[in-house]
């Protein structure tokens, strides 16, 4: 798929399940590196990121199997490397993460340096600090990260910033390390809970994930598990805005509604209804929206994942809304395409000021990022006319399962054109 096609103004109705949280699944798929034997995975998005960290294992010496329904099975003997190819993890950030296992389980990883991405720079040195505080040793060679220790040694850190990933990196690598690893300033996200629980389901011993200290006792060893990953909160929260600013009706199921509660409030303030069950969130536009101010924050905070989508709803909410970024430092890159869909946005600093118009217009737009192609997709649901966006190929195939399908089946007209060949000229 090249580009997709929306015929914007059809209001979404329906009910819609959520896919399993892609930012759960690949730090635990990452942690299946510290397990012996056989686990099952269930719950795992069918996406490009996730057939990449799968790569990234078998690259090791790790079976893994992909199932029709979501499930992952891993068969790991023990016998691990310790690198991880260049070609894959430059080509998915999210596969650095696996240095820590690597390190726990081996004594020795090299792992390549990402690099940045479209959103911004994202350094990996609170990633490094952590592991050297545990006693690792570390160096750059020829683009690689080479990271050493005979035996890691529990010890109280502080991250200089609650980093999702390097909350991560330190809590797996800890795993086997000789004592109790108090780790400060810890990311609360929901997909941190998930991999201590897959973790501690395992056989580690981790405590306090969802608070800001984690505190991680080390094991000798860890065995294969059956675990179901957490849905989705950022597709569950995309979802919810395709309701809204199509001024339709969506019940979006199997969600957690308390993962995406910074959303809900929000999308309460501009004036849309939204209902929480126990699973499940209702969420009911009425074609009246109001502006609002919000800004990124670490979780519990509004996550800068769902930004660009909720800029597109503000940009047709009637009024001046503010929308600061202070996640990432390129985190607009969606606001030039919107503008040329008729938004009234100005970008100051980390800040965009939004004025609300009536209409956004159909364009022909370009995706830079995974969800700066969520927002474009939600501004064509609402612009009149017909959007075309380019390049989502390789964006949102990354990151959302079936949201295409998803959006035809709640009656929004989208789809992949298939280009025709062209045909012979025998005049
Ligand atoms: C994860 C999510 C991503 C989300 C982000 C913030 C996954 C696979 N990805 O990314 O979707 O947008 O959390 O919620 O889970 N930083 C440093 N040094 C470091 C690490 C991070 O300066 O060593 C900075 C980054 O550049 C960024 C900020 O900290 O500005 C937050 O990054 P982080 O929380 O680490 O995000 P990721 O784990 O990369």
């Amino acid at each position: 798929m090249k580009r997709l096609v929306i015929k914007g103004g059809k209001k979404l109705t329906g009910e819609v399940a959520v896919s399993g949280s892609k930012n759960a699944a690949l730090p635990i798929l990452a942690a299946t590196i510290l397990l012996n034997g056989e686990s099952t995975i269930s719950n795992i998005p069918n996406l490009l990121d996730v057939i990449t960290i799968l790569r990234v294992l078998k690259s090791l010496g790790i079976r893994a199997e992909y199932h029709a329904g979501g499930k992952v099975k891993i068969w790991n003997t023990g016998s691990v490397k310790h690198v991880a190819p260049y070609e894959l993890v430059t080509k998915m950030r999210a596969s650095f993460f696996v240095i820590g296992p690597i390190l726990a389980r081996k004594g020795l990883a090299k792992v390549p340096l990402p690099g940045g991405c479209a959103i911004g720079s994202r350094p990996v040195n609170i990633h490094i600090k952590g592991l050297e505080q545990l006693g690792a040793s570390v160096r750059m060679e020829h683009g690689f990260v080479i990271v050493t220790a005979n035996q890691l040694q529990g010890k109280r850190i502080y991250l200089d910033f609650p980093s999702v990933g390097a909350t991560e990196t330190i809590i797996m690598a800890a795993t086997f390390a000789k004592g109790k690893t108090i780790i400060e300033n810890v990311a609360r996200e929901p997909e941190i809970i998930d991999l201590a629980n897959f973790l501690n389901k395992a056989g580690a011993k981790v405590s306090g994930a969802g608070t800001e200290v984690i505190e991680v006792e080390g094991v000798e060893s860890l065995h294969g598990i059956d675990y179901e990953i957490i849905p989705d909160r950022v597709e569950a929260g995309t979802l919810m805005i395709a309701a809204a600013i199509t001024g339709g009706e969506v019940k979006v199921k199997k969600a957690i509604p308390k993962h995406v509660e910074a959303l809900t409030r929000k999308l309460q303030d501009i004036g849309v209804s939204v209902k929480v069950d126990q699973d499940s969130i209702l969420v009911k536009g009425n074609g009246k929206l109001k502006a609002t101010d919000v800004k990124t924050l670490p979780y519990p905070g509004f996550p800068t994942d769902i930004q660009p989508q909720l800029s597109s709803l503000l940009a047709v909410s009637k009024g001046t809304s503010v929308v600061t970024e202070t996640i990432f430092e390129n985190r607009f890159m969606h606001v030039p395409e919107l503008k040329r869909m008729g938004a009234d946005i100005k970008i100051e600093g980390k800040s965009m000021i939004i004025h609300g118009v009536e209409k956004l217009s159909g364009a022909q737009v370009r995706v830079s990022d995974l969800r700066a192609g969520a927002a474009l997709v939600l501004a064509g649901l609402a612009a009149e006319g017909e959007t075309e966006i380019d390049d989502i190929d390789r964006h949102l195939i990354r990151g959302y399962e079936n949201l295409v399908e998803k959006i035809q089946s709640l009656g929004g007209d989208i789809f992949a054109p298939t280009k025709k060949p062209a045909l012979p000229n025998n005049s």
